[in-house]
Parts: C-alpha cells; structure tokens; sequence
C-alpha cells in the first residue's frame, strides 16, 4: 500500500454510493496506477439513519458540513450532493482551504465554473468534473487532453438521457408523452424536477461546459437558445418517420470563423446518422475536427456506477498529480476570445408543421412568403386535416435563421395560417 490520500465525500446517494463501492471494488488497481491509497474518511448526510446501499464501515457518516470540509486530514472533495447555492458555498471553503475539488455537479460548472476555477488557481488546487457531462463518457478529457492538437469545429450531442430515453419509447414503442415521463421518473433517470430535463436546460448547462473545453469560449447559459420535448407530438415523430428522419433532443455547439452558435433542441437525424441509433437513456457525442474528421463517444449518460467511474478517474488525476507535485492546472486552459455567430450566419435546414385554410390561393400565399425571404422547399407535404382545414409539412433548404426568422414572423401574421413545429433537421 502507497500513502493514504484521505477523501471527503459531499453526498451519499446515487452517485456518492458508487465513487464509494468503486473506491473499495478497485482499490488495487487505483492504488497501483496513483502509488496512493485513496480512503473516504467522512461522508456527509442529510439523514444518517437512512438506508444505505452500501456499507458504512470504515468511514464516519456525519449531517455537520465542517466535519467533512474542516478536517485537515481531507485533501480531497468530492461534491456528489447537487444543488447550486450549498454545494458552490461548500466548494469554495474547501478550495480556500487548499483542498481539491472534484464535482458531477454540471448546474453549478455551468452557472459559477468562472468564478470556481479561478478560486481552485489561487489556491493552486486541482478542480475536475468529469462526470458533470454524460455521466460514464470520458468526453472532456478527451476534448481537452485527446483532441488538443486539433481545431474542433463542431460538437453535436445527445446529452440528457432523461429525453432520449421518453423519445425512444415514444418513437419506438409508441407511448405518450405521460407514459413515458413517467417510466423515466420510475427509473431514476430524471432530475428530482424533470423540468430540467424536458425543458432542455440540463442539455443546456452541459453544453454550456463541452462548448468552454471545445471552442475556449465562455459562453453562458443564457447564450444557448434552449427548446425542450413538451411540444414534440405523435404527428412530427411519424411524419418525421416517413421522410426518413428521427427527432431527437440535440445540443449543437458549431464554430463559423471564429465565432460560435450554441443551440439545444428537437432536431430531425436523418436514420443513418450515427446519433440516431442512441436510444433510451443512452448518450453520445459527435466530434468534428478539422484533422481527425467526424468522432463519436457512446455510452451511459447517467446512473450510479457509470457516473461513479468518471468521479473516481477524476481523483485519481488529483493524487497523480499530487505524487508529480503538479496541482493547481486547470482542467482547460485553452482561451480564445468569445464571439456569438449572428443570425446571418447560422445556416440549417427546417421542419415546419402547420395548418392553413383549405382554399384557393392560401397555399400560393405561403410559397410567396417564404420566397419573400429567400427560403426554398426541398420537401413539402399536404394532407386535409377536415373540410376546411390542411395540415402542411415544410422541409426547406438550408436557410439562414435570419431569413427564417423573417418568413415564419410573416406566416404568423396571416390569420388563415398556423405554424405548430419548427425544428432543426441536420443534413448528412
Ligand atoms: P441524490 O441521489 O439525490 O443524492 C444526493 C445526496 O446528497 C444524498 O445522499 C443526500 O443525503 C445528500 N445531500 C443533499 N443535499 C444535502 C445537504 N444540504 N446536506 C447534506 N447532504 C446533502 O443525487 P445524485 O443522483 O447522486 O446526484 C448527485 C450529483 O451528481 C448532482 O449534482 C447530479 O446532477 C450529478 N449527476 C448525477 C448523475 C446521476 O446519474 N444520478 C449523473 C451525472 C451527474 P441523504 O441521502 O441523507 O438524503
Ligand atoms: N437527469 C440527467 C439525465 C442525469 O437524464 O441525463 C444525468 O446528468
């Protein structure tokens, strides 16, 4: 056995209990591979009369903060309790007092990781949070060690299993909404407030993270236009079926000369793009790279062990670097100014859904606003919706969102026509 690196873990539930069985299952590779013996000291709590999943032998479980963050044995935190306000309070001690940090925490990364990573710099202490975006994916390091030498250009990821798993059961399966909310609720894939998850905003905050470490922009949350699955219908998955797409909850992060767009929503893949075969509460991250071309990383997005594996790689990055004396680098220090891409100059591809008037001229009327705006149809389809009502199904070429913006403001104002959907469609 090597020295003792002692541990305090902030938080005891899903993922707090796997960084611990991990520590004990693995114990003897992780201290062969850091010449440390990594032990959990303390463990704090809410409750310490709660059931636990795994033993409590060995460490001391405590409700007391200070216990844990006042200890001077700890050299290491792992903050594994979420939250924004306590865990951030909780994060900073433990840096002014020269303790490393180590989160899953990607709310609290993508709301105050400025203001942490400065704290950890001053401190010289390390600060990693790998497990903060697709739980099991080792994605950061590998677009911040793996990927270093090349220029990324675009990151597209299926990043909340949450969706991807309500998507998949609703595509494949054919349940509503409800049903499928529901079973992602029962198997624990959810925030304790899905609203997080189906309103986009989980997607958001981890893009706003792989954005930092791709582009070297520090973009925010409020940058990220953030759309979520609530109005994705029975209809656009079928519809979107049959012109041979699937619609998934997709974060789109792209660079256009030197300027970046960040984006999470509902996008038609076409169903060969390798994104669309990650189903249920799987995730899965496409990189380009100007040299090494397209990149995906496949995997578990969540869940106890898979999420515990990359809290665990993280720590024992901090004892390697506690045994070559190397803390207190940050986990990216790629900068590079941050620019917005203007409207002008993101270009895509659009679904459209809606309803017009069945009578003549209505449709030469739609047609002329759109070429109004410079945007063409690549594909269109009509179907009687009743005697007086047509439901209509737009594809355009790839358009800007500018002229978009302009056609879809004009339909609005037309009284006989109602656009219901408009989302990306991802070419290729
Ligand atoms: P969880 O199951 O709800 O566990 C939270 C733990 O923290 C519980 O043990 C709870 O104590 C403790 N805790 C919470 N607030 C506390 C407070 N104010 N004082 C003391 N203890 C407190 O959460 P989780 O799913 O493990 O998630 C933890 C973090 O990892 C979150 O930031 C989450 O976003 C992130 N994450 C989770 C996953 C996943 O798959 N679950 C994946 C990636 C990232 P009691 O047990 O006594 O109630
Ligand atoms: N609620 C999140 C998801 C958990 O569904 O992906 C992992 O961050």
């Amino acid at each position: 056995m090597g020295a003792k690196l002692q541990v305090g873990v902030l938080g005891f539930g899903t993922v707090g209990s796997g960084v611990i069985h991990i520590l004990e299952e693995h114990q003897e590779k992780i201290s062969q591979v850091t010449g440390y013996d990594i032990a959990v000291k303390k463990v704090l709590v809410r409750d310490v009369e709660k059931a636990r999943r795994y033993e409590t032998n060995g460490f001391t479980l405590t409700t007391e903060p200070q216990d844990v963050l006042e200890d001077p044995e700890i050299a290491v935190i792992v903050e594994v309790m979420g939250s924004i306000t306590t865990a951030r309070e909780y994060i900073l001690q433990a840096l002014r007092a020269g303790k490393h940090v180590v989160t899953a925490n990607k709310d609290l990364i993508a709301l105050h990781g400025d203001e942490l990573v400065a704290v950890a710099q001053e401190n010289k202490c390390d600060l990693f949070y790998e497990a903060s975006v697709a739980g099991g994916i080792p994605i950061l390091r590998t677009i911040v060690n793996s990927l270093a030498a090349d220029k990324i250009q675009k990151v597209m990821g299926i990043v909340n299993g949450t969706t991807n798993f309500m998507l998949t059961k609703m595509t494949e399966e054919k349940k509503t909404y409800e049903e499928a909310l529901e079973e992602a609720q029962a198997l624990g894939f959810a925030e304790a407030d899905p609203t997080s998850d189906v309103d986009g905003i989980d997607a958001a905050r981890k893009m706003v993270i792989m954005t930092r470490l791709a582009f070297g922009m520090n973009v925010q949350l409020d940058d990220v236009e953030t759309n979520g699955i609530r109005t994705i219908n029975k209809e656009d998955i079928e519809v979107a079926y049959q012109l041979g797409y699937k619609i998934k909850l997709v974060g789109t992060a792209e660079e256009t000369n030197g300027s970046v767009n960040v984006n999470v929503g509902p996008v038609l893949l076409p169903r060969s793009h390798p994104l669309s075969g990650v189903n249920y509460e799987n995730n899965a991250v496409f990189v380009t790279g100007a040299a090494v071309g397209e990149t995906m990383f496949y995997g578990p997005g969540a869940g106890e062990l898979p999420t515990a594996t990359s809290v665990v790689s993280d720590l024992i990055t901090v004892a390697k670097n506690s045994k070559l004396g190397t803390n207190g680098n940050a986990f990216n220090s790629y900068r590079h100014e941050t620019k917005h891409t203007s409207k002008e100059q993101i270009f895509s591809k659009h679904y459209l859904r809606l309803t017009m008037v069945d009578k003549t001229g209505t449709f030469l009327k739609l047609t002329q606003i759109f070429a109004e705006a410079g945007v063409g149809f690549d594909k269109i389809l009509q179907e009687p919706v009743d005697d007086f009502t047509a439901s209509v199904v737009i594809v355009t070429h790839a358009t800007s969102k500018a002229q978009l913006e302009q056609a879809t403001k004009r339909v609005e104002e037309e009284p006989e026509m109602q656009i219901f959907t408009n989302y990306l469609v991802v070419e290729g």
